[in-house]
């Protein structure tokens, strides 16, 4: 039966990017029937510093971006990782079975390290074995995740196949990323060759879930575009990062294919598609503001929603986990 697990960390306001590049798909995948396990990954979030009230305030305002998106925690299970220490347990085994080469082939790891990867925490080296182990601690064989997770779900599957081959089981099965849709890569509205990203130092290159119509609209005002009008066909977008970032977008939020939405702006000023965008993403995303604003007001009512899916989420792992520690010699006798 297949399972599906994904997490995002709690290091900052959750963005557009990862709106529709993940948790909107995390809503489909639930309402699709499938068993859907979601987690704030509050134990990545510290491999960079985290202030330790606000990584309290942006698990609850996650939490609330999930629910206020429509995950039903009544179908889905939803909680914060360090609630179920299967995840640090099995993550010590992954520690384990991956090699330190694997690791330090990770391009986000280089990218986070930059030249100065001496001063880095040892966590943010070996967090890829820690969400391998968030997969596998429920044997999750579906991962629906954003671009930029592809390769430490590649890893994942090296360590799941790693671990059955030396230990000569066939128990962890082979996950499978689903990266899927219009926007499995929205780029920063300041520079549309990085990503949108929580922790880039400009907020205006971002859409945070937080912002108001008024700041949605002007960061898509000011976003940086080139002097041309939008091409006649797709193929004119090629060399146009910024541009074809938008339109992607603009697909993505009004669920057309991005051939549609250049059909529909052939020739048009971005002083046309850029206000077109703008009420767009206000309809699209100031309903969820909303509902994330109205959350918000009882924090015991999130983590009464946390607890309970970390319950859940426990009932399912400790069991795996347990015959992990079978199998890797791990004596349990009490
Ligand atoms: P994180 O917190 O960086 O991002 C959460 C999800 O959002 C996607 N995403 C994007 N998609 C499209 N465009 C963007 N600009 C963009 N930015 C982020 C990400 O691909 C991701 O799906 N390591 C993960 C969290 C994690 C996890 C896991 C994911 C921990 N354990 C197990 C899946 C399964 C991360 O840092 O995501």
């Amino acid at each position: 039966k297949p399972r599906i697990f994904s997490g995002i960390q709690p290091s900052g306001g959750l963005t557009l990017g990862n709106y529709l590049g993940a948790l909107r798909r995390f809503v489909e995948k639930q309402d699709e029937g499938i068993e859907t396990i979601y987690c704030l990954v509050d134990m990545h979030a510290i491999t960079v510093w985290q202030d330790p009230a606000r990584l309290r305030q942006q698990t609850r305002e996650g939490a609330a971006a999930f629910l206020a998106a429509g995950i039903d925690p009544a179908r889905s299970i939803l909680f914060n990782q360090s609630q179920v220490s299967a995840h640090a347990e099995l993550a010590w085994i992954f520690n384990c079975v991956a090699r330190m080469g694997w690791m330090g082939r990770m391009t986000q790891f280089k990218d986070k390290a930059g030249k100065n990867s001496e001063n880095v925490s040892l966590g943010l080296f070996a967090y890829p074995a820690l969400m391998a182990a968030d997969i596998m601690a429920y044997h999750a064989t579906m991962v629906p995740v954003g671009e930029d997770q592809k390769q430490h779900l590649e890893l994942t599957r090296d360590i799941a196949i790693k671990f059955n081959n030396d230990y000569k089981v066939d128990f962890f099965p082979v996950v499978e990323p689903l990266i899927e849709g219009a926007a499995t890569r929205v780029m920063s509205l300041r520079d549309g060759t990085r990503k949108m990203s929580k922790s880039d130092p400009s907020d205006q290159s971002r859409i945070n879930l937080t912002d108001d119509a008024d700041a949605i609209a002007q960061k898509i005002r000011k976003a940086k575009t080139d002097p041309e009008p939008l091409p006649e066909s797709i193929e004119g977008l090629r060399d146009r990062p910024e541009a074809r970032n938008l339109v992607n977008i603009y697909a993505a939020l009004a669920g057309h294919t991005v051939e549609q939405v250049v059909r529909d702006f052939a020739g048009a000023q971005f002083g046309t598609f850029k206000p077109a965008l703008a009420d767009l993403a206000v309809a699209k995303l100031s309903p969820i503001t909303e509902e994330m604003n109205r959350l918000m007001a009882d924090p015991g009512e999130i983590d009464r929603i946390l607890a309970d899916g970390s319950e859940r989420a426990d009932a399912i792992a400790r069991p795996i986990l347990e015959q992990v520690y079978d199998i890797t010699g791990m004596i349990r006798s009490r």
